[in-house]
């Protein structure tokens, strides 16, 4: 590994344009969205301070006006945590399986990936609470993690997220597993479950808040993906749906529910839930990902409120700082 410089605070960026936003020129992104379909509005000049200095690691979201508020939720935010209402078991997360795979560990060592996502978070929760301002409702709580083609990252990047997140005080997150045909999350984290989303969207009996697995990292709770079906579309685009997904954050205006996706030019399912999500992060995978690929895959999401690249893995950056680079430190 080579040395790296360290990372500016979100609060000062440096002169250097972020990784993202380089992200943004390289695939000409308001472009490609402005192609993406005629439902999305035209983008327009950043009106905030805070729109006009993006923080490093995120681009500037569309449309630009929402984004990073200092102005406090409309709905108070929980100061204590709700007790989980799961009865499924607590799930132990091997640290060292954390460690070994190049997530963040609780309680661990400041590294460079875990500095990364919390600029993505920081940015990520200023959007939150601006869309819950502007009465978005359970919307504002719900993440997309997306991306065109398989392994460019979108299921690394949302257990990252998740754990980021996890250690906020004002925050809980659940962390879904909507990859239905490829499930991950649980094999990722080391840990075991069985019933998930799909078994509540396609069973009324199933109570989705039973699926929820309790872990031992604070804060932190997955939904596993449930049982895999040809038709996990078309369960995923019935009216319940709403209801289901409502019933996430029920009460819990603190929760932040993250979904992990299957590739959006592979299956729908990520772009029928982009309809329910306030947030997309769009996973970009540097030297990976084709513009064209980019581009459809943006077209297929372009109803979404909020649309923001994370590039992932890329190898481009002058400072050394990026996602990827520091896969394996400690080597
Ligand atoms: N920044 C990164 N650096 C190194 N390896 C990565 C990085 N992001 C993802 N990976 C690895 O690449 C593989 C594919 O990533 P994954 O998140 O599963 O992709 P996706 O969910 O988009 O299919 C996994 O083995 C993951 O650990
Ligand atoms: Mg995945």
């Amino acid at each position: 590994m080579t040395m790296h410089d360290p990372i500016p605070s979100p609060d000062k960026p440096s002169g250097t344009p972020s990784l993202i936003e380089r992200a943004s020129e390289m695939y000409d992104f308001r472009k490609s969205l402005n192609q993406a379909g005629p439902d999305l509005p035209p983008a327009e000049e950043p009106d905030t301070d805070a729109a006009k200095a993006p923080a490093p690691g995120m681009a500037p979201p569309v449309p630009p006006a929402a984004a990073a508020s200092a102005a406090p939720m409309a709905r108070p935010v929980a100061p204590v945590r709700p007790r989980s209402t799961s009865s499924l078991p607590v799930a132990v997360i091997d640290r060292d399986v954390l460690r070994e795979r190049a997530f963040i560990v609780p309680d661990g060592p400041v590294t460079s990936i875990s500095e990364e996502f919390r600029i993505v978070k920081r940015r990520l929760l200023a959007s939150i609470r601006a869309e819950a301002n502007a009465g978005l409702g359970a919307a504002a709580q719900r993440i997309l993690i997306c991306s065109a083609q398989p392994n460019e990252g979108k299921t690394y990047s949302a257990i990252n997220l998740a754990l980021s997140i996890a250690t906020e005080q004002d925050h809980d997150v659940l962390l879904v597993d909507a990859d239905f045909a490829k499930p991950s999350i649980l094999s990722s984290l080391g840990i075991e479950g069985q019933r998930g989303l799909m078994d509540a969207l396609a069973d009324p009996d199933v109570a989705v808040e039973d699926c929820i697995i309790p872990t031992d990292i604070r804060g932190l709770s997955v939904l596993p993906a449930g049982r895999q079906t040809n038709t996990d579309s078309e369960y995923l685009a019935s009216v319940r749906t709403r209801d289901v997904l409502a019933r996430l954050t029920d009460g819990r205006p603190g929760r932040i529910v993250i979904f992990d996706s299957p590739p959006l030019l592979a299956a729908s399912p990520a772009a029928t839930l982009a309809q329910h999500v306030g947030h997309a992060l769009m996973v970009v995978r540097a030297d990976v990902t084709s513009e064209r690929a980019l581009r459809d895959a943006l077209g297929l999401i372009a109803g979404c409120n909020q649309i923001q690249l994370l590039l992932n893995g890329t190898r481009f950056s002058p400072s050394g700082r990026s996602f990827g680079s520091y896969y394996g430190y400690g080597e």
